[in-house]
């Protein structure tokens, strides 16, 4: 019986020390670490760090780790820099974020929201000059008008999910609350890190579709010149896609959509050895190329539905009806119908 009772002690000692172990190691591995103790090292060099109770966030603490006034931390995850425990790079990208790229951003978008407010005002819609025909020309076929709404659908839902990343914290919270904004942004970035691969892939397959037709001809440039009669009203001949066109597909979808997806896969898959300064650069350029394309596309989005009669009608059904062919693409419908003006 004393042996079995010596036995059981002794599992009870092992069984406490298995317990009591780990937790007197996290203990003094804590306690130590604010006594410049890391990583199981002591640091000679470090300088005492007097211990004073800061809040559950302990500021002071976690400065101390980013400026390395302890040792560096080891451990046996192989990432880079996984003993990192605070990069302080990462500092200045968040000051760069919630500075510069929300506040100039913020700006940017409002100041084009009231520009397009006010042109429509001053100008209106621009209307058809003669009477509809009722004869139709095909303007785009059913696989442009799939890849170009996935685009768009995809667009508006990432452009509204990345506005409330971005200023959700400042439109949201103060309206609704931090748990209405909280439970909000959990959504939108899940929203937002799942649609953004489908926009890259139809991007890319836009891109392909309609370089050609995007080229630049000499037609182009009375068009810029003439800011394609938008304020005089003249009628300015082009091909397939007008100067402004062209302008939007090669500055907007290509170079800044295309920023928008490489960055963003960055951002969505760290799988590839990106380091957490890797990743805050492709968030600044993802963040401004986002910005520049949503007020870019503003412009589009106005001129394709409310500021040109008839341009909807294209994209929606894949005919236009003759009468807008002429005025707005005078080159491309002699060069389907064979006829003059
Ligand atoms: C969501 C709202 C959108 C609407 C209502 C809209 C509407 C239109 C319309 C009506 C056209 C035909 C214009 C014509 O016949 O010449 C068009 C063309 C086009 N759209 Fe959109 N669009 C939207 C969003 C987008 C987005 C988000 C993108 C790209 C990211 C985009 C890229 C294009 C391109 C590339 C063209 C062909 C003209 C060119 O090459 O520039 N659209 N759109």
């Amino acid at each position: 019986m004393s042996r079995l009772i010596a036995c059981w002690m002794r599992r009870v000692g092992r069984c406490t020390a298995a317990l009591l172990v780990p937790l007197l190691m996290v203990t003094a591995a804590y306690g130590a670490e604010v006594g410049s103790y890391r990583g199981g090292r002591i640091d000679p060099q470090a300088p005492a760090v007097m211990v004073v109770p800061q809040g559950h966030n302990a500021a002071a603490f976690y400065d101390g780790v980013r400026r390395s006034l302890y040792a560096p931390g080891v451990t046996s995850i192989q990432t880079p820099e996984a003993n990192v425990l605070i990069q302080s790079e990462g500092n200045t990208w968040r000051q760069i974020r919630n500075g510069p790229i929300t506040v100039w951003g913020g700006w940017l978008i409002l100041a084009v929201m009231v520009a397009i407010t006010l042109f429509y005002l001053v100008k209106g819609t621009i209307k058809l000059h003669e009477p509809t025909t009722g004869r139709k020309l095909l303007r785009f076929t059913v696989y442009e008008r799939l890849v170009h709404w996935v685009v768009a659908i995809s667009f508006v839902l990432l452009a509204l999910t990345g506005l409330s990343l971005l200023f959700g914290k400042h439109l949201i919270e103060p309206i609704f609350g931090t748990s209405v904004n909280a439970a909000l942004l959990w959504v939108a970035k899940n929203v937002h890190n799942y649609t953004g691969p489908l926009f890259g892939f139809f991007l890319v397959l836009m891109i392909v579709r309609w370089a050609k037709d995007n080229l630049f001809t000499s037609v182009d440039w009375l068009w810029a010149k003439k800011f394609g009669g938008l304020l005089s009203g003249e009628e300015i001949p082009s091909g397939r896609f007008n100067f402004g066109e062209k302008f939007w597909f090669w500055v907007g979808v290509t170079v800044l959509g295309l920023t928008i997806t490489v960055t963003g896969l960055i951002l969505d898959f760290p799988l590839f050895g990106q380091t957490r300064q890797d990743m805050q650069l492709a968030h600044i350029f993802h963040a401004s190329a986002a910005l520049f394309m949503i007020a870019m596309a503003f412009g589009h989005i106005y001129i394709g539905t409310i500021g040109s009669e008839g341009s909807l009608e294209g994209m929606k059904t894949g005919y236009v009806d003759e009468a807008w062919a002429k005025q707005h693409h005078a080159v491309w419908y002699q060069e389907i119908t064979g006829r003059r003006q």
